[in-house]
């Protein structure tokens, strides 16, 4: 007798997702959509959009895209009262009344300059009750698309952290389905990443990595926060976009990109923290506030918090 086939096969995204809030399960599946149309369509939306966000960097036309991809996807689930993206000056609401639905911080796509060089992008996304902005630690869950040799979204389900990777041939072509549940980031750390310019760094941060390099950790920089941080969550070992000389704090967007992924980091093992404390405990005052971010493998970012107390 031929055992039945979809108990070979990892679970798909709807059936996994369908053992946990449906809310939640709503916002997860409608990323998932807009996610694997985006990534058919990288090649289509080339060049600079002409505008500019409000962190003053220009857009591409891919920024632009992807925003109203997303921000449409995401309205029209019906659960999601509010959408802000570092693309958007103001948040884009629908009528659904605060108290009774999700608001969305998104990056919607992490990586731009590496756009032209076809190198690992992202888009971010943290997921509150109410409205925007909040701390972290408020957050009710978080997921991050990678588009790189595979199409992969990493959430969280519960306390859980996991991975589902996009089909693309055989009897699952076209699902999402489970590769990795329960994610932890691996002991001892192997890799990091730190990022602006070298001789920007401050006296603290060139020490800092010094240590590292002394203690044999591999570098690992490729210039999107999400293709970065992903060595960081499968190898072990810390990521950074540091205080620089002249930027003391940094360039990484605490609702849009560093508080999304610093939660699902301590929820894998990890910490994060902006050189004073935890990441998460922020409570943004504008929407597009950044804050240098130190995150990965929790000793490593006890000891920045350790040093950086002494210097
Ligand atoms: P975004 O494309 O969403 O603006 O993000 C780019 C960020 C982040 O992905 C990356 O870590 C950092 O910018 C790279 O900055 P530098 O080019 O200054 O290294
Ligand atoms: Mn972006
Ligand atoms: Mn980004």
């Amino acid at each position: 007798m031929s055992e039945t086939r979809t108990s070979n096969f990892p679970k798909t995204l709807p059936a996994f997702l369908s053992e946990g809030d449906p809310t939640t399960a709503k916002v997860y599946l409608a990323i998932a959509r807009a996610a694997s149309r985006l990534a058919d369509e990288l090649p289509l939306h080339t060049g600079m959009a002409g505008g500019v966000n409000p962190s003053g960097e220009s857009q591409a036309k891919l920024d632009v895209f992807s925003n109203d991809l997303f921000a449409d996807a995401l309205l029209e689930t019906g659960v999601v009262g509010e959408v802000a993206s570092e693309e958007m000056e103001e948040p884009r609401r629908s009528n659904a009344p605060a108290e009774e639905s999700l608001a969305v911080a998104m990056d919607p796509l992490d990586g731009s300059s590496n756009i032209v060089t076809n190198s690992p992008l992202g888009s971010i996304f943290g997921i509150w009750r109410g409205r925007l902005p909040q701390s972290g630690r408020r957050l009710v869950s978080a997921m991050f698309v990678t588009y790189g040799p595979q199409l992969t979204l990493c959430f969280s389900h519960g306390n859980r952290v996991c991975q589902f990777v996009k089909m693309r041939i055989g009897p699952q072509a076209g699902e999402f389905v489970l590769a990795s549940e329960g994610m932890r980031l691996p002991d001892p750390p192997e890799v990091y990443g730190f990022g602006g310019e070298r001789n920007k760094w401050t006296p603290r941060v060139e020490a800092f990595v010094r240590s590292l390099e002394e203690r044999g950790l591999k570098l690992r920089y490729g210039g999107t926060f999400i293709g970065d941080y992903n060595q960081v969550l499968r190898r072990g070992g810390i990521f950074a976009y540091p205080e620089l000389k002249g930027r003391p704090n940094g360039k990484l967007r605490i609702l849009y990109e560093s508080a999304p992924v610093s939660y699902l980091t301590e929820l894998a093992g990890g910490a994060s923290t902006t050189g004073r404390g935890s990441m998460l405990d922020i409570t943004p005052t504008t929407l597009a506030e950044t804050a240098p971010c130190y995150i990965g493998n929790r000793n490593l970012v006890r000891e920045v918090e350790e040093q950086f107390a002494r210097s």
